[in-house]
């Protein structure tokens, strides 16, 4: 087994954005770094790019975290490889719209945003699959190797759009916020209802958030909630969400206003947080927040 000294990292959705600078910043702080991408020349490219500006403890991996097989393949890579897991980073994500006008778009302008996208069932249901179920299958398939670590962390890369105040039914945020009685099964019943009523055109007057982003504020306030299930779950482990704040990066069609550099803080901040640390909690950047 290589690397056993090592605190090992993954880190999903690596190959450009927050997660390819959360990558160098980890390396930078001495951890090993599995680079992750679903696409192995893109994944490749960043790795070269990192090692290019003298980044060395960065090996790539494929991995798209919607493809079960894909996920199978990493969990052996890791498991023979390193025997362990100290770090996992669920950055992987995409927005659950399509831009229809890209001419509209201004540069640190989130509005010109707004007016330029549209959302649709498929996109809706893609958005949740990812966002939401990829991200559990991660955690799913890791755990055991996280068990294996002196000081597990699980960092979910939400977003302030996965608070409660974005979902205007109060049944569906009281259950949501009910952590003491939410599992994950009850979860994943709620985001079945909001397909549902997507496809249905139903979704205000069920408690849903309308466009735009609604698939996204619904998978990312079940990332939140999934975060804490896990926390209560795993007392062992350090699992905590974050916001990485308005980021300048092609999810956004580059309209966000702050850069990758300080979007990463947050994220590898709570990657390496000292044992002992609170678990189950959201943070905007490097600050706690509220689920609210
Ligand atoms: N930027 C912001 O302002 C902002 C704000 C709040 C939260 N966030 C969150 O931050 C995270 C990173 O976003 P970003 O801004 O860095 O966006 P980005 O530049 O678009 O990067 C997203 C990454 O996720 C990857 N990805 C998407 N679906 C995947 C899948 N099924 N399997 C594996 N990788 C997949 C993409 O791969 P491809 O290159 O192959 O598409 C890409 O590497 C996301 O979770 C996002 O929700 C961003």
């Amino acid at each position: 087994m290589e690397y056993r000294q090592n605190r090992i990292a993954i880190v999903t959705g690596a190959n450009k954005g927050i997660g390819l600078e959360i990558s160098r910043q980890l390396s930078e702080n001495g951890i090993l770094v599995v680079l992750t991408a679903r696409d192995e020349v893109r994944g490749q490219a960043a790795v070269k790019k990192l090692q290019d500006v003298g980044v060395k403890d960065v090996v790539f991996h494929q991995l798209d975290i919607s493809d079960p097989a894909s996920i199978t393949f990493l969990k052996e890579f890791v498991k023979t490889k390193f025997g362990k897991l100290d770090i996992l980073v669920n950055n992987a994500g995409v927005g659950g719209v399509e831009l229809q006008s890209p001419t509209t778009l201004m540069e640190g302008d989130p509005e010109s945003l707004y007016d330029a996208i549209n959302e649709t069932y498929e996109i809706s249901k893609e958005c949740i699959d990812i966002n939401y179920y990829g991200t559990k299958a991660m955690c799913e398939a890791f755990i055991p190797l996280l068990h294996q670590s002196k000081s597990p962390r699980i960092v979910n890369v939400s977003s302030t759009f996965g608070k409660l105040q974005f979902i205007s039914g109060d049944s569906i945020r009281k259950e949501l916020r009910n952590i003491d009685n939410l599992t994950e099964d009850r979860l994943e019943k709620l985001l079945g209802t909001f397909l549902i009523d997507c496809k249905e055109g139903r979704l205000k007057e069920s408690g849903w958030p309308e466009r735009t982003f609604s698939a996204y504020k619904v998978s990312k306030n079940a990332v939140s909630a999934y975060t804490r299930i896990l926390a209560k779950n795993h007392p062992r482990f350090i699992v905590n969400c974050v916001c990485p704040g308005y980021v300048k990066t092609d999810f956004n069609y580059n309209t966000g206003t702050i850069s990758v550099e300080e979007g990463a803080k947050g994220p590898v901040m709570l990657a390496l947080l000292p044992d002992g640390s609170p678990s189950g909690q959201f943070y905007n950047q490097t600050e706690p927040t509220s689920f609210e």
